[in-house]
């Protein structure tokens, strides 16, 4: 099945690009301070960022003092804006479908992804090669939608509200049925994998993983508070799901 490239769309890079130069973005706000929280010692460390976008991660990993950092993504719109914004000495970033990473001849001591594994068609094929790039004892660290945010259909609005705009209920829909969605976002056309729960865990623990910490997006009251129309329905269901595992022979 052909790949979907959809951040080389025009129109959609464009679009994604603002919302994620946004001050106030799910990125920074949300996923990012989670995601790094959960990093084993970068210092030193050899890094692979799978579906490294517009390179934010890989210039952190960078300035954390990584050995080197190798970014890959399928998007050549994503990757240069990452090479003329975020680029350092010690990192390299590469054309590369998150399928075909069995191809790069390497281990590394961390492997991680963020927001990047919702487009992956096979995860459990994906969760044995990413445990292959690794090094015994390495740690790999990653983020995706979480299940209960990618069940939603687009039929209806995400929450229900009242009058007033007040989020009451996360919309959930056919949570057990796996696979493809096509939702409005960005475009009207934008495609994700949606499993449950159990199977993105089962792939994890089947590849040989040994899950350390699993994590699901929070937002402070503060934060909620303040920034109403992004993170007022946070309470109702996480977006983001995170874990990090480690590769034990
Ligand atoms: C939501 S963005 C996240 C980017 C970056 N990790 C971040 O946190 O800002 C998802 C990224 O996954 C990339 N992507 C989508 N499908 C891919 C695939 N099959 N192989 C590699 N990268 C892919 C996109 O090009 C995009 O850069």
């Amino acid at each position: 099945m052909a790949k979907q490239n959809i951040y080389d769309n025009e129109n959609f890079f464009e679009n994604f690009k603002d919302i994620r130069s946004n001050e106030i973005n799910f990125n920074d706000c949300i996923e990012t301070p989670i995601l790094l929280s959960m990093l084993p010692e970068v210092n030193g460390k050899s890094v692979l960022d799978i579906g490294c976008g517009m390179g934010q991660h890989a210039k952190q990993y960078s300035d954390m003092g990584a050995k080197f950092v190798m970014g890959i993504d399928i998007s050549e719109k994503m990757l240069k804006y990452a090479k003329e914004h975020f680029c350092a000495k010690n990192i390299t970033y590469q054309q590369m479908a998150l399928e075909n990473i069995s191809a790069l001849a390497k281990q590394f001591d961390i492997v991680t992804s963020s927001l990047t594994f919702d487009y992956a068609e096979d995860l459990d094929e994906l969760m044995r090669n990413v445990y292959q790039l690794m090094k015994d004892g390495a740690r790999f660290v990653f983020s995706m939608s979480h299940p209960m945010a990618t069940a939603w259909d687009g039929k209806y609005d995400r929450y229900t509200c009242t009058e007033l705009g007040e989020r009451l209920y996360a919309n959930i829909s056919n949570y057990m049925v796996e696979g493809k969605r096509s939702v409005k976002w960005v475009v009207d056309d934008y495609e994700l994998y949606h499993r449950t729960l159990s199977t993105i865990v089962n792939a994890i623990v089947n590849a040989g993983f040994l899950i350390e910490k699993c994590e699901e997006s929070h937002v402070s009251d503060a934060m909620r508070k303040k920034y109403p129309a992004q993170f007022g329905g946070t309470l109702h269901r996480p977006d983001f799901i995170f874990f990090r595992c480690k590769k034990s022979i």
